[in-house]
Parts: C-alpha cells; sequence; structure tokens
C-alpha cells in the first residue's frame, strides 16, 4: 500500500492543471467521492492494526497534497474567469457611490461648539486623562479631605493613589495656567471618568467641555454674555439660559446654568421632570485661590469659567433617550446622522 500512495503522489504532482476542465478530470480522478483518495481510505480500514499508524499518516499526507493542488489550482483559474469577466463590463456605466461613514453625534457637538466660541476668540486646548491629585483637586481649591473630593467619584490608581483618572475637564484650566500667561481665552472639550454605575442616565465615561476666560476686569456680566451667546447659537435663538447659585471650590460666585428644556420647549415634560428648565453645566468666576496656586496675581487679573456636559447637550439638541447610544457604536443609531454637519 505504501508503494501505491508513492506512485499516486508523484501522479498528483505531475498532473497538470491549466484549464477549468482540467481541475473538473483532476477532482473527479482523486479527491471526488468516488476518486482515487476515498477507495484507498476504504482500503486503508482493512489494514492490519500494527500498520495503522505508518500507513495513516502516509495517506492523511497525500490527502493534503491533493486537496492543496486542487484548492491552489482553483484559485488560479476563478481569478482568470473573474478577470475575463471585467474586460466584458461595460466601464461607461456610472459608479455605485461607496457608503461613506458618518462622524459620530460626540464630534458633531465638540465640532459645533468649537466653531460657535472660535468666533468669539476662544482656542481650544488639550490636557491629558491620566491626571494627578495637584491637577485635578488641589491647584483648583478642593481642600484635603473635603467632602467635595469624593462627590467625583474618583478613578485612582491602587499602587499609586495620587494618579486619577481625570474627573472634570477643569484640570486643563490649571495646565493652561501652568504654560501660559493671561490674557487666557481658551476651551477645553475631552474625556472625563468616574466611577459610577452605567445607566440610560449615567456612565463612567463621558465627556465635557471647559472654558476659561482670565485677563484684566473680567466680570459676571461677561461670562453670562458669553453663555448666552453660545445658548443662542448652539441651540437657537428662542432658548433661553437661566443661572441658579450653587458651590464649586475653583470659582466665586458659583452657578449652574439652566436652559429651556428642548423636548417640551418649556411647557413641562419628563424629561425637565416638569420644570421646562434642563441643566447644562456649571460655571462662575476663578477663585483667587486658583489663581495664587496657579502664579497668576488675582489683584491683577480677574476671570471666569464654565464646564459643560457634551453628552448632555448632544441627547437634548438630537433627542436621545438613552446615554449608552453613545458607545455601543450600533450602526443602525450612528447611521442616523450621516450628512449631519
Ligand atoms: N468641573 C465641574 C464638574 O465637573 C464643572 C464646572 C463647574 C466647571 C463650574 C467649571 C466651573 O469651570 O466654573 O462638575
Amino acid at each position: 500500500m505504501l508503494e501505491k500512495i508513492k506512485a499516486l503522489s508523484t501522479e498528483i504532482e505531475n498532473y497538470l492543471i491549466s484549464s477549468k476542465e482540467d481541475l473538473e478530470n483532476y477532482r473527479l480522478a482523486f479527491t471526488s467521492r468516488n476518486g482515487i483518495l476515498s477507495q484507498l481510505f476504504e482500503e486503508f480500514k482493512t489494514v492490519a492494526n500494527d500498520q495503522k499508524k505508518v500507513l495513516g499518516a502516509e495517506i492523511n499526507k497525500l490527502k493534503q497534497l491533493a486537496e492543496g493542488k486542487f484548492l491552489m489550482h482553483k484559485e488560479i483559474i476563478d481569478a482568470q474567469e473573474e478577470n475575463n469577466d471585467t474586460n466584458k463590463k461595460d466601464l461607461t456605466l456610472p459608479v455605485i457611490p461607496n457608503q461613506l461613514g458618518s462622524r459620530h453625534p460626540l464630534s458633531l457637538t465638540r465640532s459645533r461648539i468649537i466653531q460657535i466660541f472660535e468666533r468669539i476668540g476662544f482656542n481650544v486646548s488639550e490636557g491629558p486623562e491620566i491626571e494627578d491629585d495637584w491637577h485635578n483637586f488641589t491647584a483648583l481649591n478642593f481642600p484635603e479631605n473635603h467632602p467635595a473630593r469624593e462627590m467625583q467619584d474618583t478613578f485612582f490608581i491602587n499602587k499609586n493613589p495620587d494618579i486619577l483618572l481625570r474627573t472634570h475637564t477643569s484640570t486643563v484650566q490649571v495646565r493652561l495656567m501652568g504654560r501660559q500667561k493671561p490674557p487666557i481665552r481658551s476651551i477645553m472639550p475631552g474625556r472625563v471618568y468616574r466611577n459610577e454605575a452605567i445607566s440610560a442616565r449615567a456612565h463612567c465615561l463621558f465627556h465635557q467641555v471647559e472654558g476659561l476666560y482670565i485677563d484684566k476686569d473680567v466680570s459676571f456680566s461677561d461670562l453670562k454674555n458669553t453663555l448666552y451667546y453660545f445658548v443662542k447659537e448652539m441651540f437657537g435663538k428662542d432658548i433661553e439660559i437661566r443661572f441658579r447659585p450653587s458651590f464649586f471650590p475653583f470659582t466665586e460666585p458659583s452657578a449652574e446654568m439652566d436652559i429651556t428644556c428642548l423636548i417640551c420647549k418649556g411647557e413641562g415634560c419628563n424629561v425637565c421632570k416638569q420644570s421646562g428648565w434642563v441643566e447644562i453645566g456649571g460655571a462662575g468666576m476663578v477663585d483667587p485661590n486658583v489663581l495664587k496656586a496657579n502664579n497668576i496675581n488675582p489683584e491683577e487679573y480677574t476671570g471666569f469659567a464654565f464646564g459643560m456636559g457634551i453628552e448632555r447637550m448632544t441627547m437634548l439638541k438630537y433627542q436621545i433617550k438613552d446615554l449608552r447610544l453613545f458607545t455601543e457604536n450600533d450602526v443602525r443609531f450612528l447611521r442616523q446622522f450621516s450628512g449631519v454637519v
């Protein structure tokens, strides 16, 4: 039987295949259900047990050789056929356009925010997502052991609790004051992290845009006017903004900002809990302690800052009800933004 296998192996190697017919003849002779290989496997069943190991290995090698040769030539012949087909195609027909991807809704909002603020002289700054305690807390006037630190649900690194994932983009304010003298007029979009259970309304990662304006004689009315302008440009002329007193360690006075609920246009609905208003972020005058911590003289300079949620604004603008849609990458969701600019 070993002899037979050897002979077959040579025969297979020398078999010439140059057309579709050759390939079919080859298949019938060797690899088809009634081909020589099948017969060989039948014969193999009758072989004495002590020879099975050696012969089995040889037959398998032969099978691989035969099938390998078949597949290789099939590929070549198929490719040749396809080529011939192409030659027959009508090249004057109009092309079928490729499906273009679409921009992610969060990117759309981010670009729009940048566009609006660039028009009034704000540039764009960035900072790292892995931060230290100084940039996330201390330089922003969070006292040691202050409960406001806990409110942020920070992800710390076990090995070194000084290292953390930034919980807000206010860190970039600190980065910026560290590398640039006033006047500073910048917005800082970016990703932030908080140790929160994921639900329709909360996520452990989301995006904010921070704003910082430091110069001589910057006042609270500058802050209000800037944000009035932004909200009208972003959401439309009939959308109002209101400020509610609040607390942040890094601003004094501080406010939270609400805009007219875009779902019910102020009438009252589930989304705005019947109030007609929805919150989009916080703002305030930069606390003199923050300026001092960052080597800026509070006697000479004042400033305002704000931080807004990009997911929150996107959900309002496009009436998206579940935060998780942003990270699931379901194309049925993403496709709905194709062509939106
Ligand atoms: N960092 C705040 C937060 O994540 C948002 C914020 C509030 C930013 C007031 C500011 C500000 O710059 O002035 O909740």
